[in-house]
């Protein structure tokens, strides 16, 4: 028997994340090739972009996805978020010339404000929620907070893309293929600040960090490459990331819905205290997934190094939630 379809919300779904999600998510890469899925896609209620959606929409019907058992499109989160079963939040507000930082958060505050209270009013309660769109750490916390009724757990933040792309320079680094890499972890913040530990990955079995043996590269080279990735593409491409961005999404709700056989793969999620995260801070950490549920990989040593850059990516993390904490 076939199974009943889910629920998949995405919101920004006519930006250019979106047009290289939505049909990966169709074709059943997220959920599993034998998982129907209902498409609830939500843009700004604005012509330019309901206009654009219906485009997107038209190349996902001739695309004849055998599982694709729906789809709609949304103005409004309060009918976008009905019912649904995973929420994908890559729509958010882009900083504009002029525009501080304080101004960003201030603007997203607003839209993942209005999300977490439509999430809370109307999705399953169990909803998966993952938030894309930047700042993405704060802007999950900011919708978790505004979503008293769910668990803290169905909110977390894309910090994949950070693993997949410490995964491909360590790959690259080693000459070996990046599926040989296990225990890769990324901590804290969707930034510059993240700080991409291979202390404890093996490839083929053997210890990344003794193979490479050179600290020198992971200061000087490897961890500014990774946290400085994106404006990289940025600088190259004119626009942001979107095909990587797209492919981490699909990585991290798969690897949440559909378990990780025991490896470890990196997560924004809300803190429960876990190395000295204060609680409820939305923190990159390893996690590992089974039956639908992620959990924390504890009690990993953390050594001098490493405790500094925790320390200076939580301290940016802080400050993002103190700057939207009246918002709230
Ligand atoms: P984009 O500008 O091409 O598309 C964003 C879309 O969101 C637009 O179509 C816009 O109309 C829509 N939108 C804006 N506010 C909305 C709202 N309140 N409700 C619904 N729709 C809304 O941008 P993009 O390249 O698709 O990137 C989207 C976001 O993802 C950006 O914030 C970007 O910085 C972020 N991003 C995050 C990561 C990550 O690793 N976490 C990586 C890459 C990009
Ligand atoms: C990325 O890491 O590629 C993006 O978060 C960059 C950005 O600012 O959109």
């Amino acid at each position: 028997m076939s199974k009943k379809p889910v629920r998949v919300a995405v919101t920004g779904a006519a930006g250019q994340i979106g047009y290289a999600l939505l049909f990966r998510i169709a074709s059943g890469e997220m959920l599993g090739k034998d998982q129907p899925v209902i498409l609830q896609l939500l843009e700004l209620p604005i012509e330019k972009a309901q206009e654009a959606l219906r485009g997107v929409m038209m190349e996902l019907e001739d695309c004849a996805f055998p599982l694709l058992a729906g789809m709609e499109a949304h103005s409004d989160p309060m009918t976008a978020f009905k019912d649904t079963d995973y929420a994908l939040l890559v729509g958010a507000r882009p900083r504009g010339p002029g525009m501080e930082r304080a101004d960003l958060l201030a603007a997203n505050a607003q839209i993942f404000t209005a999300q977490g209270k439509a999430l809370n009013a109307v999705a399953s309660r169990d909803v998966k929620v993952l938030v894309v769109g930047n700042p993405a750490n704060t802007n999950a916390y900011i919708a978790m907070k505004s979503a008293p009724d769910l668990k803290p757990g169905n909110f977390t933040a894309m910090l994949r893309l950070d693993h997949n792309r410490a995964a491909s320079q360590i790959a690259a680094k080693t000459g070996k293929p990046v599926s040989a890499i296990k225990k890769l972890a990324v901590w804290g913040n969707h930034s510059p600040t993240m700080y991409a530990d291979y202390r404890f990955a093996t490839i083929d079995g053997a210890s990344v960090k003794e193979t490479i043996n050179d600290q020198v590269w992971n200061q000087d080279v490897f961890l500014p490459t990774v946290g400085k990735r994106g404006a990289a593409i940025i600088a190259a491409r004119g626009v942001s990331s979107a095909a990587s961005a797209a492919n981490a999404a699909i990585d991290h709700m798969r690897d949440w819905a559909l378990g990780t056989n025991g490896e470890w793969v990196t997560m924004g999620v809300p803190s429960n205290g876990e190395y000295g995260i204060p609680k409820d801070v939305m923190f990159g950490f390893p996690v590992t997934c089974a039956n639908g549920e992620y959990k924390i990989v504890e009690g990993l040593p953390i050594d001098e190094f490493s405790q500094a850059c925790i320390d200076k990516t939580l301290a940016e993390l802080i400050g993002e939630r103190d700057g939207v904490q009246h918002l709230l």
